[in-house]
């Protein structure tokens, strides 16, 4: 296993270039199993996560083609196994997205229960309700969810909680329907827009995507398409943190600004400048850092998949911030590790209360989880003396050469084989 060297104390400074959303391509790549033609997505990060999803579609079926640098393409003419194995899907969740996909085109699919992973439960239940209110038959037997239906019908479903994939995957049950699904309370995310974009080019009817109710009126074919995969808010967030709290001056290219407005307004609460730029946005940093509360909520909130990093940054302020995180149960896996780097921070039930120290000192981390990774690595940027993080295999699922665009920023940091 790599681990990753950090010496800190570098001003950031430079260019970085935002690689294409990893939330966005899972699902369009969910996407390509509903017709029968090669759907293309261009701007695919090098990821594990992708890989592990081009894995599962092979698995399935589909074939494969990784045509050039970030361009992929899939045709799934036909489903030789329409099940998506334990193996495959307790690495990456996502898994769950081939669902939808697999019953409004295959009539049935058996795919494993995700399980939970480090940062809570992650249930399916939604997802699984939705599926039978378009009267899908729903089983749970040995770990794995069975799924079957002659043909979905359109539905009026109300999601308990506002679910990213859980309303990725019942827009890609949905648009093959008999008649008119409504998803009400759905997620706002970008990716969602993303996807259901992809959808109406390949001939869905989709209204309302980005607002909490989604409309869609079933058709009876779709054709693949051509899809640019937007950039990734969260490695630009990320991005925006590190020269934010690194004393930088760093141009973001391609930031999604627009889906970032909470993570802008609490960068500049904190005395960052984050502003718009041609083909960026650029982040300047400097100390003293004021404290700021950030609260996680469901998008336009505050991501919770910069939560992590804002602590870090949190960790080093002049004063007391109090950061809550209201969609996961448990994603405060980086605090004891921030913590043996010097860090004040107290957990009081979903809140945690930082207490900014003068400096952070460097000492051996191991990574919990992906965005937990990110910001042991933010920590280490600013820590006095030598940082390690090992398992960043955790990173390399949602971050592509991490190490390679720090150091073109001024970082000192490499990987090394553990
Ligand atoms: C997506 O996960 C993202 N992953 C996550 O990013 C992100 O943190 C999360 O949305 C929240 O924004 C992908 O898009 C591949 P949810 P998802 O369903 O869809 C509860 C990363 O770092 N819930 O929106 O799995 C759930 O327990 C990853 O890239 C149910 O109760 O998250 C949670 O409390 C981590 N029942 C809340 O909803 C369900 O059926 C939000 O989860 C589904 C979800």
């Amino acid at each position: 296993m790599d681990k990753i060297i950090i010496q800190g104390g570098a001003r950031l400074v430079g260019e970085v270039q935002t690689s294409g959303a990893k939330n966005a391509v899972l699902p369009l790549m969910a996407a390509s199993l509903l017709v029968d033609g090669w759907t293309t997505i261009t701007n695919v990060p090098g990821l594990k996560d992708i890989e592990t999803f081009k894995k599962l579609l092979k698995h399935l079926g589909s074939e494969v083609e990784e045509v050039e640098g970030g361009v992929l393409k899939i045709r799934t003419a036909s489903v030789t196994t329409p099940d998506a194995p334990y193996e495959l899907v307790k690495t990456m969740r996502a898994a769950i997205l081939v669902l939808g996909p697999l019953v409004a085109r295959f009539k049935k699919a058996r795919v494993s229960l995700p399980g939970g992973c480090a940062i809570g439960a992650r249930p399916v239940n939604i997802h699984l309700a939705g599926l039978q209110k378009m009267g899908a038959e729903v089983g749970i037997e040995g770990g794995y969810v069975n799924v079957s239906a002659e043909r979905l019908k359109g539905a009026r479903i109300y999601m308990d909680t506002r679910t990213v994939t859980g309303t990725e995957n019942l827009l890609l049950a949905a648009v093959y329907a008999d008649g008119q699904t409504i998803l009400e309370n759905a997620a706002l995310e970008p990716e969602v827009v993303c996807l259901a974009d992809a959808l109406n080019r390949m001939g869905a009817h989709i209204t309302g995507a980005g607002t909490e109710t989604i409309t869609i009126e079933g058709v009876k074919e779709l054709k693949a398409v051509q899809t640019a995969v937007i950039p990734d808010r969260i490695e630009a967030g990320t991005f925006m943190v590190a020269s934010a709290m690194a004393r930088g001056n760093v141009l973001i290219k391609d930031c999604p600004l627009d889906n970032l407005h909470a993570v802008a307004v609490k960068l500049r609460e904190a005395g960052a400048t984050v502003e718009q730029e041609a083909g960026g946005v650029r982040v300047i940093g400097d100390w003293p850092i004021r404290s700021v509360d950030v609260k996680t909520l469901p998008h336009p909130g505050f991501p919770t998949d910069m939560q992590a990093q804002i602590m870090a940054m949190m960790c080093i302020s002049s004063g007391l911030s109090v950061i809550t995180e209201t969609i996961f149960e448990n994603r405060f896996m980086h605090v004891s590790e921030l913590k043996r780097m010097g860090a004040d921070i107290s957990i009081d039930g979903r809140s945690a209360v930082v207490k900014g120290a003068r400096r952070l000192s460097g000492a051996p981390l191991m990574a919990t989880d992906l965005r937990a990774s990110a910001s042991l690595i933010l920590a280490g940027l600013v820590a006095e003396g030598l940082t390690e993080v090992s398992r960043i295999y955790h990173l390399d699922r949602g971050y592509e050469r991490i190490e390679h665009k720090l150091k073109a920023l001024g970082a000192n940091i490499k990987r090394v084989k553990e």
